[in-house]
């Protein structure tokens, strides 16, 4: 107990009598806090650990609701369930558009008081805070910045096959048939749709560059969707699955990285979660792996950024509890320690980067400088960039694309057009 809780509690003792005591100690001893996301690999789970130990450091219980399954899916699901039997948690793991549909629901807490009281508005960029309010409010807090267009790479796979690490798409299949041909895995994946869909937007942004992105899967533009340029990307992901081994199907993310970190495989295209991976087996940047933007893709960034919707709370001490947690998310030790571990880049602007490897300076640097070219573009594929139901759509086109042999790039590319119409 705290020395400040304990003092408290003793004040109560001796005013026993003295009405609102009770709720004293109540608050004093904290609430908790039922915080429900995915992180669950080696990386993950290290991060989210930090939370839970600032949260206990502030007096609150935390009741971890994690629900495995990289890019969140089956969580969302689990999410839709409690919330409609009358039981959601504090704080739920929830992106971008997806934040303004639960609002409107009218099941999120106005958290402006803890905003205001830490400056939120002076401490975000402006791209971020605005997709945290819901008509001018608070209604969540950002963790991270992630970078979605990374390739990570083992250059010991490389040099065995005497191929050099892309940075076109071109160079791509050139290196990745040297790969083949020494009987190593060129690319480590693994089929699950939202896997599928991360692969294909980074090569469609290689492929069609920042502008055309921005029209065809944030605008949703007919045009751009069914464009000569969307079934080039079909065809260049064609291309890469030639490359990607035979069990990849169902294969979860993280074991995709460890193929990279392995040396089973060459090449992984992720966001920089995977780095999470590479941090927690004690590896290091520029020399046991390496960092590069998926091919075509340099100046380019697409990306993801983490954050907790918080829900309506009626007990006091809960809502205690969760200013605690909304507080502590953008503390700047919390920001550091937890960016660390999870391979993103800190969200709260003006933070010192002196701890953070090569990578996550690289990913900071083009942040900025992609934005002012305006080549910053949200991921569609981590539900920044267009409405859930826009998106869940895509995804089917790219994955029977990817399981299905026969089907064309054209008629790909005729689905994305369909389900941007949605
Ligand atoms: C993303 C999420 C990341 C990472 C990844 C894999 O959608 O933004 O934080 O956890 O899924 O689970």
């Amino acid at each position: 107990m705290k020395l400040t809780w304990k003092l408290a509690a003793s004040a109560c003792v001796v005013a026993a009598a003295l009405s609102g005591c009770e709720r004293q100690e109540e608050a004093a001893a904290g609430g908790e806090v039922e915080v429900l996301h995915w992180w669950t690999s080696g990386g993950e789970a290290a991060s989210v650990a930090e939370l839970k130990k600032m949260l206990e450091e502030k007096g609150d219980t935390w009741k971890d609701f994690a629900v495995a399954g990289g890019g969140g899916e089956t969580a969302m699901t689990v999410l839709k369930s409690r919330v409609v039997s009358g039981n959601p948690p504090t704080a739920a793991q929830v992106k971008g558009p997806g934040i303004q549909e639960w609002a409107r629901e009218g099941v999120l807490a106005n958290i402006d008081s803890v905003a205001q009281a830490g400056n939120w508005d002076g401490l975000l960029p402006g791209v971020v805070s605005s997709v945290m309010k819901y008509e001018g409010n608070y209604v969540a807090v950002p963790v991270n910045v992630h970078r979605v267009n990374w390739m990570w790479a083992n250059p010991a796979v490389f040099e065995k096959a005497g191929a050099s690490i892309p940075t076109t798409w071109a160079e791509f299949q050139t290196a990745a048939d040297k790969i083949q041909k020494a009987g190593l895995i060129a690319v480590a994946h693994g089929g699950q749709p939202w896997q599928d869909s991360t692969l294909f937007e980074s090569i469609a942004l290689g492929v069609g560059g920042a502008s055309w992105y921005q029209k065809a899967f944030v605008e949703l533009d007919q045009v751009a969707l069914n464009s000569s340029t969307m079934i080039e990307a079909f065809d260049t992901l064609r291309m890469v699955q030639k490359y990607i081994d035979k069990d990849a199907a169902n294969r979860d993310w993280n074991l995709a990285t460890a193929m990279v970190i392995n040396g089973d495989a060459a090449m992984q295209f992720m966001g920089d979660w995977a780095k999470g991976e590479f941090t927690a087996a004690g590896k290091v940047p520029g020399t046991d792996y390496v960092c590069m933007p998926a091919p075509g893709t340099a100046g380019s960034f697409t990306f993801n950024i983490d954050s907790f919707i918080m829900f309506e709370q009626k007990d006091e001490s809960a809502i205690t509890a969760q200013a605690h947690l909304a507080e502590a998310i953008m503390d700047p030790k919390f920001q550091e320690i937890f960016n660390l571990n999870k391979g993103s880049i800190p969200v709260r602007l003006g933070m010192d980067l002196a701890k953070f490897d090569q990578c996550a300076k690289d990913s900071s640097a083009e942040f900025s400088s992609s934005s002012q070219e305006k080549k910053l573009v949200p991921s569609w594929a981590h539900e920044m960039a267009m409405p859930p139901a826009n998106k869940g759509a895509m995804f089917d086109v790219v994955t029977a694309f990817m399981n299905t042999p026969g089907m064309s790039s054209k008629d790909a590319a005729a689905g994305m057009a369909s389900a941007g119409k949605i």
